[in-house]
């Protein structure tokens, strides 16, 4: 080879290897990498996009960053303890690559607060979904989503012709790790604290193939573009979950009966509720478990109509005492230390759940062992005791009747309520009551006759 020859070759590789070394960065090293302007705006597309447009509107990752807990969140709690303590100081940005992912991508953080109206409230826009080509390493967490904006838009489709866009058609998106870059997440003790898409994964619909998308993003026959080719299956961007009171409603089914249909004041009388999580790919509650309180509430009343509550039986597992509700419990002292609060005691670990019910929960445990809301500063667990998908669980009530329990028949009734935020956190950070409300999921009742 001449001299020439081997200059213009070694060039070659120079130059080859320059563009090799900056594709686009994943994960925490995508931070400050690409200018809000690489974006369009949702807007744009709801020119043409009319329906998937409004239903994004109405699902909460276009209000990732807005909504008020979310909101609350972050600049009272998350921001002021990652400029106060060194181990968690990655979640100052880090929030953002799942919840404000342009801002994340623009490097503007903190962001400004919502209503300073920056683009930051785009949340999980349009554009950020339909950019995304792939993602690094071998599990789908903590945003290792790879973004590629601009004029090409990542589609489930071959061929499909958009006068605005060009577009590729990529599997990727038909994935559940295409959710997962966001619903799996890692805290600085290098814990899961999110892990939708992992349980997702180890459960039946996993195993089955059934992906997130089939039950969140269901297909219609119709139009995804208002000048587009109708289909037999367009995807629907409804997105719910537990923000739809109709999706988290009979997700939870639930059957009471007792060991006897006949019984005598003085007696003991067992009945076991057996409770199944009926409906979703993933245990429940999912996702921002720290905060969710799924309970069984089981009531009695007697021919005279005098109400019971009846105390759940204990198992005798480690860490069941986070799974019965206890008035006197305190928990989440972790908000008055990143506050600054020196005599914060706590707040009610359990919220209006009334004592003796059992909670389906995953209690977060702070470096100290107290209950935490704050997912980012999770050091352990205290048990795992969720609803597995296509699981039943059986919670027995064993209860020594009255002496004077008049005769006839006693109804008891088993109900299952699902709450987003435990009460007393909403209330101390005045979280409007809609994220704390009760919702009842699913009640059924049972009979059994008490004797003369
Ligand atoms: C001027 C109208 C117009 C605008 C604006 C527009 N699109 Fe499209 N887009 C279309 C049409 C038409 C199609 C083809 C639909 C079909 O026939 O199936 C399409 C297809 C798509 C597809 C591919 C769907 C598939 O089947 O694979 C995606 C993804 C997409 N658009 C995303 C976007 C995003 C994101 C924006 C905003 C940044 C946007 N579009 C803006 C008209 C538009
Ligand atoms: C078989 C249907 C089904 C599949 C598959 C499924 N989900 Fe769900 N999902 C549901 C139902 C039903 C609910 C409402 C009950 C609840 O809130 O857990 C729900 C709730 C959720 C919630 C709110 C959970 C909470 O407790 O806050 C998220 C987030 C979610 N799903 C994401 C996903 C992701 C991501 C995947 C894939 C890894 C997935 N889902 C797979 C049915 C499904
Ligand atoms: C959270 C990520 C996410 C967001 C946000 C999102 N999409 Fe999608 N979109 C998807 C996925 C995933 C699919 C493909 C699902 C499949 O085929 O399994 C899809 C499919 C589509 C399609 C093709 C539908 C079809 O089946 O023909 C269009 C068009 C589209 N999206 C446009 C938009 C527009 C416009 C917006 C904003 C208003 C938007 N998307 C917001 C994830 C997203
Ligand atoms: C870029 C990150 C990102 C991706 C990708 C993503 N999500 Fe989300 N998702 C979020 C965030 C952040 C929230 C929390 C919104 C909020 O603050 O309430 C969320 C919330 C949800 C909810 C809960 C709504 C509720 O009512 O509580 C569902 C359901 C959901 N996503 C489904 C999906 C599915 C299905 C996919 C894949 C097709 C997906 N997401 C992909 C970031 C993402
Ligand atoms: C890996 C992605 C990811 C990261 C990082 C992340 N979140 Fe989230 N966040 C989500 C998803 C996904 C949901 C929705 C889960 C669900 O509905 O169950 C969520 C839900 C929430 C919610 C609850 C909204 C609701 O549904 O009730 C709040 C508040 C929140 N996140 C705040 C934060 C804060 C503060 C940080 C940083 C300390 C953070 N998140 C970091 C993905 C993330």
């Amino acid at each position: 080879m001449s001299r020439n020859m081997l200059s213009i070759v070694l060039a070659l590789v120079a130059f080859s290897t320059a563009l090799a070394v900056d594709p686009p960065k994943a994960g925490d090293a995508a931070l400050g990498t690409q200018p809000y302007d690489k974006f369009e705006k949702p807007a744009v597309c709801a020119t043409c996009h009319v329906d998937i447009a409004r239903q994004h509107e109405q699902a909460m990752m276009s209000q990732a960053f807005t909504h008020h807990w979310d909101e609350i969140e972050y600049f009272e709690l998350a921001l002021p303890h990652a400029e106060k303590v060194e181990k968690v100081s990655g979640v100052k940005a880090g929030c953002n690559g799942c919840h404000a992912p342009l801002a994340f991508l623009a490097g503007d953080i903190p962001p400004k607060p919502v209503k300073e109206n920056t683009r930051a409230n785009e949340s999980v826009s349009c554009d950020v979904c339909h950019t995304i080509r792939g993602f690094e390493g071998d599990t789908p967490f903590n945003f290792n989503w790879i973004s590629s904006p601009g004029g090409v838009k990542q589609g489930p489709r071959d061929a499909a012709v958009s006068p605005h866009h060009e577009t590729s058609r990529n599997d990727f998106l038909k994935k559940a790790e295409f959710c997962g870059t966001c619903h799996n997440e890692k805290d600085p003790w290098g814990l899961w604290v999110k892990s939708t898409h992992l349980e997702w994964k180890e459960g039946p619909h996993g195993k089955a193939g059934i992906v997130c998308q089939e039950c969140h993003m269901p297909p219609a026959a119709g139009r995804s573009a208002t000048m587009g080719e109708t289909h037999p299956d367009v995807r629907q961007h409804l997105f719910h979950g537990a923000h739809d009171t109709g999706k988290v409603r009979g997700s939870v089914e639930v059957r009471i009966h007792p060991e006897a249909r006949e019984a005598a004041p003085g007696d003991t009388i067992r009945l076991t509720a057996v409770v199944v999580n009926a409906k979703a790919g993933h245990k429940i509650p999912s996702g921002s478990a720290e905060e969710r309180v799924v309970w069984l509430d089981v009531e009695a009343k007697d021919a005279r109509g005098k109400t019971y509550r009846l105390p759940v039986d204990r198992k005798g597992f480690p860490g069941e005492e986070y799974t019965i509700a206890d008035g006197r419990a305190l928990a989440y002292q972790d908000i008055g230390e990143i506050r600054g609060l020196a005599d914060f005691r706590g707040l009610p670990r359990d919220g209006e759940v009334p004592d003796g019910d059992r909670i389906f929960r995953l209690p977060y445990l702070d470096e100290k062992g107290r209950m935490t809301v704050a997912q980012w500063n999770t050091a352990g667990f205290a048990t795992d005791y969720r609803l597995a998908p296509l699981a039943a669980v059986a919670e027995t009530f064993t209860w020594k009747l009255p002496q004077d329990l008049p005769p006839g028949p006693v109804v008891v009734t088993a109900t299952v309520w699902y709450s987003r935020l435990v009460s007393s956190v909403a209330e101390y950070l005045k979280v409007p009551r809609e994220e704390s409300e009760p919702i009842l999921v699913n009640s059924h009742s049972t009979t059994f006759t008490s004797l003369d």
